[in-house]
């Protein structure tokens, strides 16, 4: 059977055109456990997925993709908080409105982030100064080799930029089935971000709609252009490295972040080697933010790969900093090494 026999076009927001040999959705648990199987069975390899909105596939996929969709919202309340319990294929963009109109405010930072709930733990998704970890009170996983559901508690998870133990490759055989936030009732906004600080006084509304601006002047929406969002990593450098580099461009942007270290903007030293309007195949660097890599059409994921790989190499020849990407790449047998795939 070919690989192409399910598309998957539609389904990964850069709209590669690639297939899989099988592609199922998932309601409940029990096709996941089902899913997972049949895989064993027909020894093929298996991947969980949300929108795929943070992946990319390099070739058909020989094996069988369950996508998520175990749907259900659960509201509890305390004295002091909003307790929320979210199936993992719930959509994350809609649960962030949702709870606005209920008036439970505390994730409008983290607004029109494509996306399932279960995939928001993993690389704890952040934006304008909200990380998931601020939210997140614990995530639900399924072992898929027993079906046993166990419950790790945020302090477990070891969130840190872009990062969690979910990306660990421990975690290989486990799915994440539900997420529990804490909101506080008392809600105080975060206005740490930049383009937000004049927003005083302010509602969560305000800063729901004023993102919405934002992110409309430089992120491409998937559905009219194809796109992964952010394609690498902000670096983390130490401070004699920033200070070094601050001497020989000192416009470049800093943001001091945990354990002394400095995080750079990749889009500004992308922007520096003069790299938007280079095209590979049907691929380019988006004209408003050059972090973000775009399909215009026609782009295959070795146009893709091949633009990724260039822009490495020239930022790493000026700046002798090295990107690594956020995107998690899938080759047919399942993730591979994103880092070695663009060295
Ligand atoms: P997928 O891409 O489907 O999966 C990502 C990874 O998680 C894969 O390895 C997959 O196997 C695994 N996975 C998915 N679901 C599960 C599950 N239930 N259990 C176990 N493993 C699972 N990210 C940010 O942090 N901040 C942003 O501001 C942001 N903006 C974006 C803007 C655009 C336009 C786009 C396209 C992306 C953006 N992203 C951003 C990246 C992306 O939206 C997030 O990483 C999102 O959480 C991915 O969700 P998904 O369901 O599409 O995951
Ligand atoms: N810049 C340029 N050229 C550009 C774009 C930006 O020089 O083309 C410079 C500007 O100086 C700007 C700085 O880069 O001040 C940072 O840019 P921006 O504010 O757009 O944010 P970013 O660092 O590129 C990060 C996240 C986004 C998140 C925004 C808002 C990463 C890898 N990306 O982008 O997340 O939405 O901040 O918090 O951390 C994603 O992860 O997919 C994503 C979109």
């Amino acid at each position: 059977m070919s690989n192409k026999h399910c598309s998957l076009k539609v389904n990964n927001t850069l709209g590669l055109d690639i297939g899989t040999r099988f592609l199922i959705v998932a309601k409940n648990k029990e096709t996941i456990l089902e899913a997972w199987k049949f895989s064993k069975f027909l020894k093929l390899p298996f991947l969980i997925l949300g929108e795929a909105s943070n992946v990319l596939f390099l070739e058909d996929f020989d094996g069988i993709i369950v996508l998520n969709r175990i749907k259900g919202i659960k509201v509890y309340e305390d004295t002091r908080t909003w307790k929320l319990h979210i199936g993992a294929g719930e959509n994350w963009h809609e649960l962030v409105q949702n709870m606005l109109t209920k008036g439970i405010f505390g994730l409008e930072n983290l607004a029109w982030i494509p996306g399932t709930v279960g995939s928001v733990p993993i690389q704890n998704i952040g934006a304008y100064g909200v990380e998931l970890k601020d939210v997140c009170n614990y995530v639900d996983v399924m072992h898929l080799n027993n079906g046993k559901i166990k419950r790790i508690y945020s302090n477990e998870c070891n969130f840190s930029y872009r990062d969690s133990i979910f990306k660990n490759k421990y975690w290989t055989n486990f799915v994440i089935i539900s997420v529990g936030f804490s909101l506080e009732k008392k809600w105080k906004p975060v206005l740490t971000y930049n383009d937000l600080k004049y927003l005083n006084p302010v509602t969560a509304w305000d800063i729901f709609n004023e993102i919405f601006l934002i992110r409309n002047r430089k992120i491409p929406d998937p559905k009219i252009i194809g796109n992964v969002g952010s394609f690498f990593k902000n670096p983390i450098v130490t401070q004699k490295k920033a200070t070094l580099l601050l001497k020989y461009f000192p416009d470049m942007p800093f943001y001091p972040c945990i354990n002394n270290q400095i995080k750079l903007a990749a889009a500004w030293l992308i922007d520096q080697c003069n790299l938007k309007g280079y095209y590979v195949g049907g691929s380019t660097i988006y004209n408003k933010q050059a972090l973000i890599l775009i399909n215009t059409g026609q782009a295959t994921p070795q146009d893709i790969l091949s633009l990724a790989r260039e822009i490495r190499v020239r930022v790493g020849k000026k700046f002798d900093i090295w990107l690594e990407p956020e995107v998690r790449f899938i080759k047919a047998q399942g993730e591979c090494n994103a880092i070695e795939m663009i060295s």
